[in-house]
C-alpha cells in the first residue's frame, strides 16, 4: 500500500472517515441526479453509460445512451454489429477508437466468458478498452465491489479536502489519489460513494464557478477550511493542439448528390465517410495562426491548389463557386483542424468503381457515419443557402 505521507498527505482518522462517508451518501440519497443508468444494475448498461460519459457530458450522452441500447440491447448484439451501424450509434461523440475497444471487449465476452459479463475487477480490467477507471466503476455500481473509481471530478474533490499538492493532469499521480480512495471508500455503498464523488465534482466543485458553501462536505475540506479553494487541484497547463489546414471539397453533380469517400486508414477515423479533404502541403507551424486568412494562396500551396488536385484526383471538371464559407474548426485530443470549404458543381460525371468513393443525397447520409467535422462542414454548406433542398 502506498506511504500517502510520503505524498504530503494526512489520512483522516477511522471516526472522521466514518462520519465523512455518511454525510455525503445522506447528501447523496437526497440530491442524486435521476440518470437513466442510474436505474440499472446491468454492467454492460453501466459500462456503456461510463464509456460515453468519459468524453461527454450527462445531458448529451443521455440520448446517445438509450439509442445504443435500443440498437445494441446485449452484449451479443454489440458484439456483432456491422461496423458502419456501430460509428454511426457514436457519431459526434468522437474518439472512435473508444467504441471499436467496446465491440471488441463484447467479442471477448461472448468468447471468453461465455456470453456472461465478468464479476471480478481482475477480469473486467483484462477487457479491451477497459481501464482502472472503468473497471472501478463497473465493478462497484454493477457488483457492489468496493472497488474506487478514480475520475477527473473525484480527483478534484479529494485534492481540495485533502490538499494535494501533486498535478492532477500528470498520469503517474493517479496512483496517490487511488490509494486515498482505497481507504476513503463505503465498503458498503462502494458504488454510490464514487457517483457521489462524481456528481459533487461536476456541480458543486466543478472546475469553474465552484460553490463551495454549498458543498454537504465543507467541514472536512482543508482548502476550504484554510481559505486555499483557488490553489486546488494543481493543474499545469495542457499543451496546445497541433494546427492542420485542411480543405474540404462539396462537390454535387447534376442529380443533387455529393460526393463523398470512406476514410479507410487506419488512423483517426477510420469507416468515417467524408468530404474529399486535401491538406496543405507540409505546412508546419509552432504557433497556431490563420493560415486561410493571413497567407496569400500562392504561398501555401507548393504544388496543384486544392482545386486543381481535386480535379485530378478524381477525374471531374467542377464549376467553382465563388462563396467565402466561415472556416470550420474543430479540435480532436492533440491536433486542431482548420477546415476551409470549396464548393462546386459537376455536370458530366462519372461513377467509382475501384475507390470507396460514391455519390450521396442527402437522404442517403444517415445511414453513413459522419464524423463532427464532417458534419459541421454539411452545416455550413446548409446555411450557405447553396443547397436547395427542395430542388
Ligand atoms: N460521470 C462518469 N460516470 C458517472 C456516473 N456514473 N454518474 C455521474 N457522472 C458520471
Amino acid at each position: 500500500m502506498l506511504d500517502l505521507k510520503q505524498f504530503g498527505i494526512d489520512m483522516w482518522s477511522d471516526e472522521k472517515i466514518f462520519s465523512f462517508r455518511k454525510k455525503l451518501l445522506v447528501w447523496y440519497d437526497n440530491n442524486k441526479r435521476d440518470l437513466p443508468w442510474r436505474r440499472s444494475r446491468d454492467p454492460y448498461h453501466i459500462w456503456v453509460s461510463e464509456i460515453m460519459l468519459q468524453q461527454t457530458r450527462v445531458d448529451t450522452v443521455i440520448p446517445y445512451y438509450k439509442r445504443f441500447l435500443e440498437w445494441f440491447p446485449t452484449v451479443e448484439n454489440l458484439a456483432d454489429a456491422p461496423a458502419e451501424r456501430l460509428l454511426k450509434a457514436w457519431e459526434g461523440l468522437g474518439y472512435y477508437s473508444r467504441v471499436r475497444n467496446m465491440q471488441a471487449a463484447a467479442q471477448q465476452i461472448m468468447t471468453e466468458f461465455g456470453g456472461q459479463f465478468p464479476n471480478s475487477y481482475e477480469e473486467i480490467s483484462s477487457l479491451k478498452g477497459i481501464g482502472p477507471y472503468t473497471a472501478g466503476a463497473i465493478s462497484s455500481i454493477a457488483f457492489n465491489l468496493p472497488e474506487p473509481a478514480v475520475d477527473g471530478n473525484v480527483m478534484r474533490v479529494l485534492a481540495r479536502l485533502f490538499e494535494v499538492n501533486h498535478d492532477i493532469g500528470n498520469p503517474s499521480n493517479r496512483k496517490i489519489f487511488q490509494a486515498m480512495m482505497e481507504i476513503l471508500i463505503d465498503p458498503k455503498r462502494p458504488g454510490d460513494f464514487n457517483q457521489a464523488l462524481m456528481d459533487l465534482g461536476s456541480d458543486i466543485e466543478s472546475p469553474v464557478n465552484p460553490r463551495p458553501e454549498e458543498s454537504p462536505v465543507k467541514e472536512f475540506s482543508a482548502a476550504y477550511q484554510n481559505g486555499t479553494m483557488d490553489r486546488y487541484p494543481i493543474k499545469a497547463p495542457k499543451k496546445k493542439p497541433i494546427p492542420i489546414y485542411l480543405n474540404a471539397l462539396v462537390v454535387q453533380n447534376k442529380d443533387g448528390k455529393f460526393l463523398l469517400e470512406k476514410n479507410e486508414s487506419e488512423k483517426l477515423l477510420a469507416g468515417f465517410w467524408h468530404f474529399p479533404l486535401i491538406e496543405v502541403n507540409d505546412f508546419s507551424q509552432e504557433e497556431e495562426i490563420d493560415l486561410f486568412h493571413q497567407v496569400s494562396e500562392e504561398s501555401i500551396y507548393f504544388g496543384p491548389s486544392p482545386k486543381e488536385s481535386f480535379q485530378q484526383d478524381y477525374d471531374l471538371e467542377v464549376n467553382w463557386m465563388d462563396y467565402q464559407f466561415e472556416q470550420i474548426k474543430h479540435v480532436f485530443s492533440h491536433r486542431k483542424w482548420h477546415v476551409r470549404i470549396l464548393a462546386g458543381q459537376v455536370n458530366d460525371f462519372h461513377e467509382f468503381q475501384d475507390r470507396e468513393v460514391s455519390w450521396l443525397s442527402p437522404e442517403e447520409f444517415k445511414d453513413y457515419p459522419f464524423a463532427k467535422p464532417q458534419q459541421k462542414i454539411w452545416q455550413a454548406y446548409q446555411r450557405s443557402g447553396l443547397y436547395d433542398s427542395q430542388a
